[in-house]
């Protein structure tokens, strides 16, 4: 066997997804074959630095570059950059996950003074009599006997906080704070912990995972951390997520699920971290997600949703302990997962029609358009309310594009283009590292306007262009226009960044047209529309427009409310009020299919064009 018909196998950690390719090759092209999420910040370039992985197995040697970008004590650790690291045979690659933790832009512009905050999570301090020999009831009854006189009565409590009871009562004086959730005995802490009470809310997507850490005395959010959903090794979209656990069956399942719970639990880490809060004290975690991803994070197969007629195994709402998902928390925490509406329209849904207050705006004509991986569309008329989903691919959220990155320090946010010059505004202020969907959007609208893209989507020949853009087009595997130079290296959209955006924004753009017809709505008649997404507060809503994303809505008023799910999970995490209409939602929304439609076909194609 000659060395190019040998095979090499390469396992990537933490997914522990295994793949052969039939001959050597680069590992940034093994990387991108396997479907791994990652990014290649400078293009592979060997400029930023920051494609690092940890290496095991049979490799080519440091290249100088290496040498000069990682350190010593890295060198030593087996650190290589992806794209500088040639495989010669089998090998083990760690993809560092944690690295890869980043703080998202979140818009927050709800006001903690615009929702209730009341905890169900109470935590109650006592000073309890020792036991004598004239006062010699158990452990538990003591507790209870002071709780009844705070108001508490019959409350559940499980063995295994019982049998921490005896330790933590006399380790501390019979001095402790007892947490209580939903009438139950949760925990027993030592001393006087009242002020330390937090929960987690999370929206997990099909793409990102994001996590916000509150103060649940406070209602105030603490820190917010996201990362790309593990999962994601599996495929892009939920569609190839059920085909695998289709092929694999219950171990398909189980792989997915525990994927899922890893990129929690590194938000988890992170979060706390920066936080400097204690596991323990994180009493209650909300989820919000779409069908599929719910289904999956408690271990339930998803399998019919993707199969005719896309039927959910649970619509209502799951509760549950923390220990149950091995979650790094309390133990005993609380978990609630939102209902599901229908087999494509799930709990991050639910969480966008809480966080608007869709639900009890009677009067309006209002849209709601959630714009992920699936663009989730909510339609409100006269106390009725529609929903529909649709697959737009992770273009919004930065992920295939060639450059792009998540809404993040570093992301280049907005484009502008002014006699000939082009202006970015990069997160943070900062040498720009990437795009994400919002500068995609930008930029792509802008170059539509000055000619750079025709109305088909191409981008024109260099010889076809102004003089003044010419020598920006760049002609090579794959037509290319650079943005900006950093540090000497270009950020550029490619002609395949193009052809992603237009397939989101047709499927999101159909959606809407075809959920106006199916109810006979007209543009003009909307007088609100909420534009929900991962873009931070940056979307600029005349050039999305522009591209064809939504239809001209002439007298409605428009407004950005960026993660709106997360926002409804944070909302149902801080009052029982909201979780009791977090509950009744799903019952309230009829689910409308677009595939079924006879123009969908037609405006689907329409849609593609600029
Ligand atoms: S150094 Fe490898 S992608 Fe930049």
């Amino acid at each position: 066997m000659n060395s190019k018909e040998k095979k090499i196998e390469v396992t990537f950690f933490p997914y522990g997804k295994k793949v052969t390719f039939s001959h050597f090759l680069n590992l940034k092209k093994a990387i991108l074959k396997a479907g791994i999420p990652f990014s290649f910040p400078c293009g592979g370039k060997g400029i930023c630095g920051k494609c690092k992985v940890k290496v095991r197995g049979n490799v080519t040697p440091l290249t100088v570059i290496e040498k000069e970008k990682l350190s010593v004590r890295e060198i030593e650790e087996n650190y290589r950059l992806a794209c500088q690291t040639g495989l010669k045979g089998d090998t083990q690659v760690e993809i560092l996950l944690s690295d890869s933790v980043f703080s998202p832009q979140i818009l927050t512009t709800w006001k903690k003074e615009e929702f209730e905050v009341k905890s169900p999570v109470k935590k109650i301090y006592l000073s309890i009599k020792p036991p004598d020999i004239k006062d010699q009831i158990s452990d538990v009854s003591r507790i209870r006997r002071e709780l009844k006189k705070r108001g508490f009565d019959d409350l559940k409590i499980g063995i295994e906080v019982v049998k921490k009871i005896p330790s933590v009562l006399r380790e501390n004086e019979f001095k402790v704070t007892v947490v209580i959730d939903d009438n139950e005995i949760i925990c027993i802490e030592g001393k006087d912990t009242r002020k330390e009470s937090f929960g987690i809310a999370f929206d997990i997507g099909t793409t990102t995972i994001v996590g916000a850490l509150l103060d649940l005395t406070k209602g105030k959010v603490i820190a917010t951390k996201g990362i790309v959903n593990p999962q994601s090794v599996y495929g892009y979209d939920v569609i190839s997520r059920i085909s695998y656990i289709q092929q694999k069956g219950k171990k398909g399942i189980s792989e997915l699920q525990k994927a899922v719970i890893l990129g929690v639990n590194r938000l988890i880490d992170n979060l706390l971290k920066e936080a400097n809060i204690d596991k323990s004290k994180v009493y209650k975690i909300v989820f919000v997600g779409n069908t599929i991803m719910q289904h999956i994070l408690v271990g339930i197969d998803p399998v019919n949703i993707g199969l005719y007629p896309y039927v959910p195994v649970i619509q209502e709402f799951i509760k549950l302990k923390s220990f149950n998902l091995k979650l790094r928390v309390n133990p005993f925490a609380d978990v609630f997962v939102f209902p599901n509406i229908a087999g494509f329209i799930g709990g991050d849904t639910v969480g966008v029609i809480l966080s608007t207050g869709i639900h009890r705006a009677k009067g309006k004509n209002i849209l709601a358009v959630d714009l992920g991986t699936n663009g989730e569309i909510v339609l409100s008329s006269k106390g009725k309310i529609w929903a529909t989903s649709t697959a737009a691919g992770p273009a919004f959220e930065g992920v295939r594009i060639s450059q792009g990155m998540m809404a993040q320090k570093g992301a280049i946010e907005r484009v502008k283009i002014e006699d000939g010059r082009i202006f970015v505004k990069v997160v943070g202020d900062v040498e720009p590292e990437g795009i994400c969907g919002s500068g995609l959007i930008d930029a792509v609208a802008e170059l539509h306007k000055e000619g750079v893209i025709d109305d088909s989507g191409k981008i024109t020949p260099r010889d076809m262009q102004k003089d003044i853009w010419k020598e920006r087009v760049l002609e090579e595997e794959e037509r290319k226009f650079v943005l900006v130079e950093k540090n000497g290296y270009p950020i550029f959209i490619t002609q395949k960044d193009v052809r992603e955006l237009q397939l989101a924004k047709a499927a999101v753009s159909t959606g809407i047209k075809i959920l106006l017809k199916k109810t006979g709505i007209k543009p003009g008649d909307v007088q609100q529309v909420f534009i929900a997404g991962g873009f931070g507060s940056y979307l600029n809503l005349q050039n999305a427009c522009n591209i064809g994303l939504f239809p001209l809505f002439p007298r409605a008023e428009v407004k950005n409310i960026g993660n709106a799910a997360l926002h409804g999970a944070i909302k149902a995490l801080l009052s029982q009020r909201y979780i009791e209409e977090v509950k009744k939602i799903p019952y309230l929304v009829s689910s409308v299919e677009l595939a079924t439609h006879p123009e969908f076909q037609n405006v689907l194609a329409e849609s593609i064009r600029f």
